[in-house]
C-alpha cells in the first residue's frame, strides 16, 4: 500500500517538475497574406506585390530555440515561394522555400506553412520571396533573439532599430525582368535604393518618404542592417558617428569600430551605435560598391538619425562614403572580419578537409534569334548554366524520382585558362543542365570561387542555403593551390551565409556537410542568378536515425 502511495507521488512530482520544467520552445505563428497593393514612392504610385500589404513586410521576431509557423496565403497573380535566408532548416529543407528547389510555388489562391526551428542560431536574418524578381517587393526581417536568460556577448542595447536596404523600380519589376530578356540585355537598372523602403529626400517626391530614428543622448542602439537590394552592394554610414561590427549574418563577431559598412544583397550586419555627438540630425546613408565600369543604380538612399528635442527643420548632414570603386576599402573592410571564437560560440572550422571543390564563375553570350542583337547574356558555374527544373528537386530526390537532375556537377572545371587574364570575350562552350554535385553526410567540403574575365571581371556575393560556412581566406587573381592554402585563417575566420568573391580574384569557404538535403547556391545578384549562376548540392543522409531528410509536410505544394 505504502509502496503504491510513494509510486503516485513520485509520478505526481515527475508530472509537475515536467508541467513547470523552463526553456520549453514557444511556437509562434504568423500569418502572410501575399497581396498586390497600390504603392507610392517618387512620383510614381503601382501595385506591387507584399506581405499583408505591408513594405517591407512584417519582422518575423523569435527566440532562439523556438519553433516557427508561417501560413503564406497567396493572393496574387504570381507563383510563390518565401526563403528565410540563412536559417539552417536542419533536415528540413521543405521550409527553406526556394521554388522548384525545395518545393514547387505557391500557386495563387492556396497556403503552404512554413515550419520550422530555430535551433543554434541567434541574430538577424531575413525572408525573401524566392521565384522571379519578386523580392524586390516581399522581404522582411528575422530577429532571433538569444534565448531566455542569454544576454549578448556584448553591451546590452538601450534600443534595437532594423534597417533593410533596397532597391525600388518605378515599373513593375517582372516587366522590366521580361522586357531585358526578351531583348537579351540586363533589365534596366532600379529608380532609386531605399531604407525600410523609403528613398529618403534626395529623391523628387520624397518628403513623405523618409525613414527616420529619435535616439536620446548618451544611450546606444543597435542596428540590424540587412541588404535587401537584388542587384547592388552597398556602403553604409551614419554622418558623424561610428559604427561597432558585433555580428554578420547571425554570427557573432569580434567587434571593431569602422566609419562604414560594406554589406552585399543577401548578408546582414548588427552594429552598437553611440549617440554622444553634437545633437542634431544626421543622414544615414546607402551607395553603391562598383569597381568595375558596369552601369548600377547610383544613387544615395538616405534615413535620418535624430536626437531627440533636436527641432525637425535642421537639414541633416550627409557622411562620406567611400568613393564607388574603392577596392582598397572593401579588402581592408572585409579583414577585418573575424568570428568571436569566444568559449561560448566557439567557431569550429573544419581542419581536414574531405572534398575540394573548385568553381569558376563566368559570364557569356549565347545565341538568341529572337533578341535584338541575336545574343543573350548567360552566367556559369565551371562553365554549366544551371537549369531550373519543372518540380521540386528536393522530393524529386526524397521520392527518388528519375530524369529530375543529375548528380555530376564537376568538381572543377573542364578546361582550364588564365581564369583572370586578358579578358575573353567568347564563353568556353558552356554548357546547361540541372546537374547538382552529391556530398557525403557530415564530409567536409572546401569550396574555391573563382572569378573569370570571361566577358568580364565582376564582385559575386555567393549564398549557400542550410549551412553557414566559413571564409578562409581570399585573394586577387588566380587562386594559387601551391601557396595560398598556407595562408587560410583557420582560427576565427567569419562565419557566414553568404559571402563576395572579390573582382577578379577568389574566395575559399569550407563547411561541414552535417545537414542532408538538398540546397541551394547562387549568386545573390538576382541578375546574376536568372543567367543561370546558381547549382545545388545534394547532401545525402547519414546512417544514423536523426540524420536524414524528414518527411514532407502534407500540405507541400504540388507542381
Ligand atoms: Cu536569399 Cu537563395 O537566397
Amino acid at each position: 500500500m505504502a509502496c503504491l502511495h510513494l509510486g503516485s507521488l513520485f509520478l505526481l512530482l515527475g508530472l509537475v517538475g515536467f508541467a513547470s520544467f523552463p526553456a520549453e520552445a514557444a511556437i509562434k505563428k504568423y500569418q502572410f497574406d501575399i497581396q498586390v497593393k497600390n504603392v507610392s514612392r517618387l512620383c510614381h504610385a503601382k501595385p506591387i506585390v507584399t506581405v499583408n500589404g505591408r513594405f517591407p513586410g512584417p519582422t518575423i521576431y523569435v527566440h532562439e530555440g523556438d519553433r516557427v509557423l508561417v501560413n503564406v496565403t497567396n493572393h496574387a497573380q504570381y507563383n510563390m515561394s518565401i526563403h528565410w535566408h540563412g536559417l539552417k532548416q536542419f533536415r528540413n529543407g521543405w521550409a527553406d522555400g526556394p521554388a522548384y528547389i525545395t518545393q514547387c510555388p505557391i500557386k495563387s489562391g492556396n497556403s503552404y506553412t512554413y515550419d520550422f526551428n530555430v535551433t543554434g542560431q541567434r541574430g538577424t536574418l531575413w525572408w525573401h520571396a524566392h521565384i522571379l524578381w519578386l523580392r524586390a517587393t516581399v522581404y522582411g526581417a528575422i530577429v532571433i533573439m538569444p534565448e531566455e536568460g542569454t544576454p549578448y556577448p556584448f553591451p546590452q542595447p538601450y534600443m534595437e532599430a532594423n534597417l533593410l536596404l533596397g532597391e525600388w523600380w518605378n515599373t513593375d519589376v517582372e516587366e522590366v525582368v521580361k522586357k531585358g530578356s526578351k531583348l537579351g540585355l540586363p533589365p534596366a537598372m532600379s529608380d532609386a535604393h531605399t531604407i525600410n523602403g523609403k528613398p529618403g529626400p534626395l529623391f523628387p517626391c520624397s518628403e513623405k518618404h523618409t525613414f527616420a530614428m529619435e535616439v536620446e543622448w548618451g544611450k546606444t542602439y543597435l542596428l540590424r542592417i540587412i541588404n535587401s537590394a537584388l542587384n547592388d552592394e552597398l556602403f553604409f554610414a551614419i554622418a558623424g558617428h561610428t559604427m561597432t561590427v558585433v555580428e554578420i549574418d547571425a554570427v557573432y563577431t569580434k567587434p571593431f569600430t569602422t566609419q562604414t559598412l560594406l554589406i552585399a544583397p543577401g548578408q546582414t550586419t548588427n552594429v552598437l551605435v553611440k549617440a554622444n555627438k553634437a545633437p542634431g540630425r544626421y543622414f544615414m546613408a546607402a551607395r553603391p560598391f562598383n569597381d568595375v565600369p558596369i552601369p548600377v543604380d547610383n544613387k544615395t538612399a538616405t534615413a535620418i538619425f535624430e536626437y531627440k528635442g533636436v527641432p525637425k527643420t535642421i537639414i541633416p548632414i550627409l557622411p562620406q562614403l567611400p568613393t564607388p570603386n574603392d577596392t582598397e576599402f572593401v579588402m581592408s573592410y572585409n579583414d577585418k572580419l573575424r568570428s568571436l571564437n569566444s568559449p561560448k560560440f566557439p567557431a569550429k572550422v573544419p581542419l581536414k578537409v574531405d572534398r575540394h571543390l573548385f568553381y569558376t564563375i563566368g559570364l557569356g553570350r549565347n545565341p538568341c534569334a529572337t533578341c535584338v542583337n541575336g545574343t543573350q547574356l548567360t552566367a556559369s558555374l565551371n562553365n554549366i548554366t544551371f537549369m531550373m527544373p519543372q518540380v521540386g528537386l528536393l522530393q524529386a530526390h526524397y521520392f527518388k524520382v528519375k530524369g529530375v537532375f543529375r548528380t555530376d556537377f564537376p568538381d572543377r572545371p573542364l578546361t582550364t585558362f588564365n581564369y583572370t587574364g586578358a579578358p575573353l570575350t567568347a564563353n568556353l562552350g558552356t554548357s546547361s543542365g540541372t546537374r547538382l554535385s552529391k556530398v557525403a553526410f557530415n564530409s567536409t567540403v572546401e569550396l574555391i570561387l573563382q572569378d573569370t574575365n570571361l566577358l568580364t571581371v565582376e564582385s559575386h556575393p555567393f549564398h549557400l542555403h542550410g549551412y553557414n560556412f566559413f571564409v578562409v581566406g581570399r585573394g586577387i587573381g588566380n587562386f594559387n593551390p601551391a601557396k595560398d592554402p598556407a595562408k587560410f585563417n583557420l582560427v576565427d575566420p567569419p562565419e557566414r551565409n553568404t559571402v563576395g568573391v572579390p573582382t577578379g580574384g577568389w574566395t575559399a569557404i569550407r563547411f561541414r556537410a552535417d545537414n542532408p538535403g538538398v540546397w541551394f547556391m547562387h549568386c545573390h545578384l538576382e541578375l546574376h542568378t536568372s543567367w543561370g549562376l546558381k547549382m545545388a548540392f545534394v547532401v545525402e543522409d547519414g546512417k544514423g536515425k536523426d540524420d536524414s531528410v524528414l518527411p514532407p509536410p502534407k500540405d507541400l505544394p504540388l507542381c
